[in-house]
Order: C-alpha cells, then structure tokens, then sequence
C-alpha cells in the first residue's frame, strides 16, 4: 500500500509537478519502503493511479495494442524535446561534442538495467536493427541452415528469407505448441530439428503473438553445447520481465526500447557478449580499429541525439516503478481480463494464464466469431484497440494493456466481449 506520507505529499504536489512525474516516483518509492511484495503492490489502485497519471494518452480510446509500441510519459517526451530543442541550437557542435558523448552515461545505465558490462552494449534505433546486425552480420555458407520456428516476428523471417535468396542459406522453421506449459517441449522440438548443416539458431524470449515466454537459457544450453549460437529477439522482454542478462546466458539479444521501457519511439540496443564482439560485421560498415568495439554496431551516420538520450529518463522512471512490480501490475492486468472471460465456454486463450509462461501480452478466441470482424467491431463501436492475429495454427485478439491502462477501462473491454458472446456481431 502507498504510505500515507508519500500519499499526502503527492497530492500535495501538481501545483508543482504538472506532469505527475515527481508524484509518480514518491508514491513507488513510498511503496518501496513499506517493503510491500510485488504482488501485494500490483493490487494497489491508488499506487498505480500515479503511474497512469505519468501518461499522456488519449482516454477517449482504450489502447490494448502496447505490445505493438508503447506510449512515453510525460517526463521522457519532455526529455526528448529539450535535447531535440538544444541540438537545433549549434548541430554540429552540440550533436557531435555536447550530447553525443552523453551517450556514454545511457550505456552504462543500460548495461546495469540488464545486468552486463557496458563494453557489451550497442545503442540502436529498434529490435528490428538490433537482430538484423546479428542475422546479416554473422558469417553463413551457402546450403548452412538457420533453425527458427513458425511464431517468429515477420519481420526477422523476412531477413532470412532474403538472405537465403541472396547467399543460398536455408531457414528451417519447426511448430511451437500453443499456449506451452511444458518449456521442456520447446527445447526439445528444436533440438531434434538441428541437422548436420544447422550453424544457427533464432528464437524469441517472449512470441509477439501469444505472450508466450520461451526458455532461452535452456535452448541457449543445449545449441552451444553443440556450437551453435543463438540469437535472442527480446523486443518484449527487457523491462517487461524482470530479469537479467546472466539468466538468459545468451550471447546475442537484440530489444527494442519504445515498448515495455516506454523510452521514445526508435530506440533499442543490442547486447553481444564481449567475446562475441570481433566475430559479428556491423550492419553499417565500420573502421577497422573498432573491430572488438561494441560502438562499431553504432556507426549508422548523423542520427538525433534526443531520443537516445531521453532514454536515460524512461529508465529513471522504470526503476521508479520497479521492474518486479511492474511485471506483476502487468500480469495483473492480464489477469483482470483473461480470468473474467476465460470463464465463457466460448471463450479460447492461447496464451497460458500461468505466471512463469506469459505476462502482459494474452491472445484469445471467440469460438464462432471471426476475429479480423472482432476487431473492427471493438474499435469501431467502442473505440477499443486490439490485434487481429491470424496464424497459420490459431487466430485470435492479442490484447495488451500496460501500466497506464485501468481496470475499468479492461471491465469496459470485457463488457463489450461479453455483450458480443451474447447478441453476435451486428449486422
Ligand atoms: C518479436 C518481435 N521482434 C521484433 C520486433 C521488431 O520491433 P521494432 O519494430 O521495434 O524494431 C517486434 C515488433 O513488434 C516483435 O514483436
């Protein structure tokens, strides 16, 4: 519970703190001190009234597609504009000398966020470009095979896909079971898809289209017991999850920042284990004397300094609200939703409600409703928004609140789930 003190000198506190941040940070760090567990503070509704006030979205609409991209508080798109404002003031000179090498100071809280040196931190613009450095930049021979499965980002198949059509490699992709409550499965299935050719595997820490968290450690474990690396799409689980860099062991993992760390939009890093640094060819090209140097995956020519470094900000207010109890508000409110409509014999998740296999992100199916037709209906006669996923295996509404969204705001989205289970669609 928010301590009466922290309570009281937030309220107090708008005349000075019009963007709610300052109330934000007191009221978790007064939840901190109270010592209360993560799954006591997730249930805290004056807590969190503080997070979503930290927002500036758009109420008139229910956004249940954060998974997608997230929007930044208040306080992250300030930081954002005043280094965008200070740039413009001497480019040259402010972008290349002032803030530039700030940059430095958002590596190094990044590499403590993650839990790794900072020498093994690149800062990118996404996951996208992140993965894609470790998929084009690792040498393959033609006819070598790259193991991946069915539920993996279109976009990171697409690069394979085309780096098959322009080196002759060849991209096996195995079926995964949905939803998963055995991890052991997984490793399993991938495992008897190695082959003789097989020089890499690709696997996501948390499927975009499910929520479902894969066990990366263990794949991880048993691909470099036979020499094979692994490169891990994290693009939903840095500070979505709350984890470390030495939980995964992994030595590639590609994120993106304007997700789960609402950080500004077009910011991610890359994470290559330092050994691993020399072995992997930028996206971009860069000099030779940066060859062991992680700084090399950053040699993208002029880009803006301001959204990289109002990073710092996004991560200020993510330990603010704890990465354990963020991740068990998250799974709260999954939970708030999934368990009321689960009950419904028509009702069909994919995603396993069990707290080690997902979080945010639940994807479920109204048995004889289609969901491309749901979803329109959602948003266009409750302005809800969620995701129509239509897999080759199952389809099915992804929806994903986060720490803004509230619970009556999910009761207005089973509500308008409910009323359709009852009436159907309109015609
Ligand atoms: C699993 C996964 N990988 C990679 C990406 C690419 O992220 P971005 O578009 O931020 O580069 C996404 C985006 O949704 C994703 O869900």
């Amino acid at each position: 519970m928010v301590s009466r003190r922290a309570f009281l000198g937030a309220l107090a506190l708008p005349l000075f703190d019009p963007r709610g941040f300052v109330a934000a940070m007191e009221a978790f760090q007064g939840a901190s001190a109270t010592g209360a567990a993560p799954s006591d503070a997730a249930r805290d509704e004056n807590l969190w009234r503080f997070a979503q006030d930290a927002f500036t979205v758009d109420r008139a609409i229910i956004n249940l597609n954060n998974g997608g991209v997230s929007p930044a508080p208040a306080r992250v798109q300030d930081a954002m504009r005043r280094y965008l404002e200070y740039s413009n003031t001497a480019p040259a000179y402010v972008l290349w000398e002032v803030l530039g090498p700030q940059r430095e100071g958002v590596r190094q809280r990044l590499a403590r966020a993650f839990g790794c040196d900072p020498e093994e931190i690149a800062i990118t613009r996404n996951a996208s470009e992140s993965l894609e450095t470790c998929q084009l930049g690792l040498d393959l021979e033609r006819g070598d095979e790259v193991l991946t499965s069915n539920q993996d980002y279109p976009r990171m198949l697409t690069t394979y896909e085309q780096r098959a059509r322009r080196d002759g490699i060849v991209l096996k992709q195995i079926s995964l079971p949905i939803p998963c409550e055995d991890p052991a499965e997984i490793v399993r299935r991938f495992e008897a898809a190695i082959g003789a050719r097989t020089r890499l595997i690709h696997v996501c820490h948390v499927i975009n289209i499910t929520g479902q968290i894969v066990p990366v450690r263990e794949i991880v474990e048993m691909a470099r017991a036979r020499g094979i690396p692994v490169i891990v799409d994290g693009a939903h689980s840095f500070a979505h999850l709350a984890f470390a860099a030495s939980d995964l062991d992994c030595d590639y993992f590609g994120t993106s920042l304007h997700k789960w760390l609402f950080a500004p939009h077009g910011t991610g890093f890359l994470f290559v284990r330092r050994a691993k640094i020399r072995g992997l060819w930028p996206l971009m090209a860069a000099p030779a004397v940066l060859d062991g140097d992680i700084r090399k995956f950053e040699e993208i020519g002029t880009h803006p300094a301001a959204n990289s470094l109002a990073i710092g900000e996004a991560l200020a207010f993510h330990e603010a609200l704890g990465a354990e109890r963020k991740e068990a508000r998250l799974r709260y409110l999954r939970d708030y939703w999934a368990k009321r409509l689960r009950a419904h014999e028509r009702v069909r998740l994919h995603t396993s409600l069990d707290p080690r296999y997902s979080c945010a992100i639940a994807t479920v199916e109204l048995l004889g409703i289609d969901t491309a037709a749901m979803q329109k209906h959602l948003w266009a006669r409750h302005r809800i928004h969620t995701v129509a996923i239509k897999h080759p295996e199952f389809e099915g509404l992804r929806v994903t609140p986060s720490v803004y969204t509230t619970l009556g705001e999910l009761d207005r989205f089973s509500d308008a789930v409910e009323k359709v289970l009852r009436d159907g669609l309109p015609g």
